[in-house]
């Protein structure tokens, strides 16, 4: 079938539309017609190849809501109509122990939404649904997109990396992925501590729940932040002066990477081992972490702050997310 979809002919240019085939497999494949689909760092790091995996011509967008028009033979959890979203993942083995216990994030053969395939930026979206997610009826369609890589991924990270609540939790970076963190954290029963390079968002941090919000800029912070954090989840898309975050964590303490620095960490290692301090990091979430982040986004109403853009206007707002000027995700509406 032919799909309409806004294009990136080469690493670093601009989008355009072109029409492009994609075949459905008659057995797993779904084909949803998009209605919405959220912008994430990680569609900029594709465009301009930052980890050297892009395959170009490259259709961006895997924060994906829409409506099913077909469904492939084998798929009974939906049907014609529904309404769905679908994030990063399209496929996975679903038969290796990583699978099987829920973590098909973690399978050696996930595929990408827009790594192995064409993407939501797109008249339609066609691929396995057994990633795609029926959305509770109290998400809007414009909040749940950023909920499908953004929330499950901060929700994903804070999880495995601990939470279970009555923590102090900190994150780094208030953007798409810091601010659903911060919002998540907080409605799941922590104390939360926001870290932000921009002045204006402290004050927004407070309002969306964190209980301290400090401004940071290379490892200096504008006044120390109060006790230790059990965990700190990190959100940069850029590299974050580690140590000085480190030494903010409490004994046993997790930092936990879901942002992507741009280069390769230099810590002492002092301050982990008195401390007995861990670094982690976290790929998005399995299938089950996603129908739970939906299910508690659902009954605490965790929702994406949107600024909404027509497709057509996809390169004003890709430049609004480089230049770190969206409050605080940028949705695309079909
Ligand atoms: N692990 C995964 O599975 C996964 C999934 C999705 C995305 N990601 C990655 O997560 C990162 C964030 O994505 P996003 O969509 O949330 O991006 P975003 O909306 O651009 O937000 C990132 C935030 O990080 C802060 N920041 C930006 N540049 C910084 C710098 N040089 N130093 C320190 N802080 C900086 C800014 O917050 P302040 O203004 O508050 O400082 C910015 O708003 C990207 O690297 C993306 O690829 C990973
Ligand atoms: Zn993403
Ligand atoms: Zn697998």
């Amino acid at each position: 079938m032919k799909i309409r979809a806004l294009t990136a002919p080469s690493a670093r240019s601009g989008l355009s539309f072109s029409e492009m085939d994609v075949n459905p497999d008659g057995e797993h494949d779904v084909v949803i017609r998009v209605t919405h689909c959220g912008i994430c760092h990680s569609d900029i790091h594709m465009i301009d190849n930052d980890w050297g995996m892009s395959n170009y011509p490259l259709v961006p967008g895997h924060e994906v809501v829409g409506i099913v028009e077909e469904t492939g033979r084998a798929i009974t959890h939906l049907r014609s109509g529904d309404r769905v979203g679908f994030g990063w993942q399209r496929g996975a083995c679903l038969q290796c122990a990583d699978c099987l216990g829920g973590n098909e994030n973690l399978c050696d053969a996930s595929q990408g939404t827009i790594t192995h395939g064409y993407g939501g930026f797109a008249s339609h979206l066609v691929a396995d649904g057994r990633f795609a997610f029926p959305l509770p009826e109290g998400i809007p369609s414009v909040s749940a997109g950023p909920l499908l890589c953004a929330g499950i991924t901060v929700y994903g990270g804070l999880r495995s990396a601990g939470m279970r609540g009555g923590q102090r939790i900190g994150v780094i970076g208030i953007g798409g992925l810091g601010h659903l963190a911060v919002a998540f954290a907080r409605a799941l029963g922590n104390e939360v501590v926001a870290f932000t390079t921009s002045e204006d968002k402290a004050k927004f941090a407070v309002d969306l729940g964190a209980h301290e919000a400090v401004v940071h800029r290379d490892g200096e912070f504008d006044r120390p932040p109060g006790k230790p954090c059990d965990i700190i989840l990190s959100t940069a898309p850029a590299s974050i002066a580690t140590s000085a975050f480190v030494n903010l964590l409490a004994s046993d303490g997790t930092l936990c990477f879901v942002g992507v620095p741009d280069k390769p960490l230099s810590i002492d290692l002092f301050p982990l081992l008195v401390k007995r301090r861990r670094i982690m990091a976290s790929p998005i979430g399995g299938r089950s972490m996603i129908t739970s982040m939906l299910r508690d986004a659902d009954r605490f109403g965790v929702a994406p702050v949107v600024e909404t853009f027509p497709m057509c206007k996809a390169d004003e707002a890709l430049e609004k997310v480089r230049s770190n000027r969206i409050r605080y995700r940028a949705v695309l509406v079909a």
